[in-house]
């Protein structure tokens, strides 16, 4: 029997701030330039932009987000969050949680700080990408993009990522609806935001999803690379990595190697 998906357009929920609509592309650039156009519309927060497939989709620290048409996630959604400039680095673990709770209906996935999600196996799922506008002392708006593997057979992967990256359906056995998975993601980005303006911290959430966190890590900061172990997320999110030198905090990088901690 052949299980049909859930029509993205059908996951729209007027009345809902994310989600309310649903806009869906064919092909596009990227979503999330798209849903920050949106935010001159009025009414465009909000709007869910879903694509089969980016010609120019990016991920984080300038790089591209691959992904063949019609298997994976992409989407985007434009916000106008209540939140000072200073909170603003709730978002990103908000989203994180959210995309990884959404994940978890269909496979157990977590967190790599800060914003990949992975299999048990470090494997890459998704990853997301939050861009915040911040105006004086209060976030203005932030484009929250997300691209998730869901529907990608490990034989269609490119060399370069093969080993490094799996899928929703591969983790799972099975093919996942991406619609119903679209309509998870948008009820729990809803309710995060929701809670982080309400005064909320996902910290503690995110520090029990977070698989770095104990581990030794190479993490890459901007042309630095720094070696030892993910000791804590701090206050305010931040990566607190031992070294031989000394404690290092990290707001933002990237984690290019996570292995078991060795007992001396
Ligand atoms: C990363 O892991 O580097 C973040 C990847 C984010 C990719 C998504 S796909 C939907 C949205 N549109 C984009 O151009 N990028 C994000």
């Amino acid at each position: 029997m052949v299980r049909l998906e859930t029509p993205f357009a059908a996951i729209a929920r007027p009345g809902r701030r994310i989600g309310h609509a649903v806009e869906l592309h064919k092909t596009i650039g990227s979503t999330s330039d798209r849903a920050r156009e949106l935010l001159a519309v009025p009414g465009g927060a909000g709007t869910a932009v879903v694509a089969e497939l980016q010609t120019d989709g990016r991920g984080r620290r300038g790089r591209t987000w691959t992904s063949p048409a019609g298997r994976n996630l992409m989407v985007s959604v434009a916000v106008r969050p209540a939140l000072t400039a200073s909170d603003a680095w709730r978002l990103g673990l908000a989203v994180a949680l959210a995309a990884r709770d959404a994940c978890r209906t269909v496979a157990p996935i977590d967190l790599k700080w800060p914003n990949d999600l992975i299999a048990d196996d470090g494997r890459k799922v998704g990853g997301l990408l939050v861009e915040t506008l911040i105006d004086g002392e209060r976030v203005d708006a932030a484009i929250i993009g997300i691209g998730i593997n869901v529907n990608w057979a490990a034989a269609e992967m490119p060399a370069e990522i093969a080993g490094s990256a799996t899928s929703l359906a591969e983790l799972a056995g099975a093919r996942t609806d991406r619609g119903a998975l679209l309509a998870e993601l948008l009820d729990r980005l809803d309710a995060e935001i929701a809670a982080i303006e309400a005064g909320g911290s996902p910290l503690d959430r995110y520090r029990a999803a977070c698989r770095t966190l104990g581990s030794e890590v190479t993490v890459e900061v901007g042309t630095r690379t720094i070696q030892g172990v993910a000791a804590a997320l701090d206050e305010a999110g931040a990566l607190v990595i031992e070294t031989a030198s000394g404690r290092e905090t990290v707001t933002s990088g990237e984690v290019v190697r996570v292995r078991p901690v060795v007992p001396a």
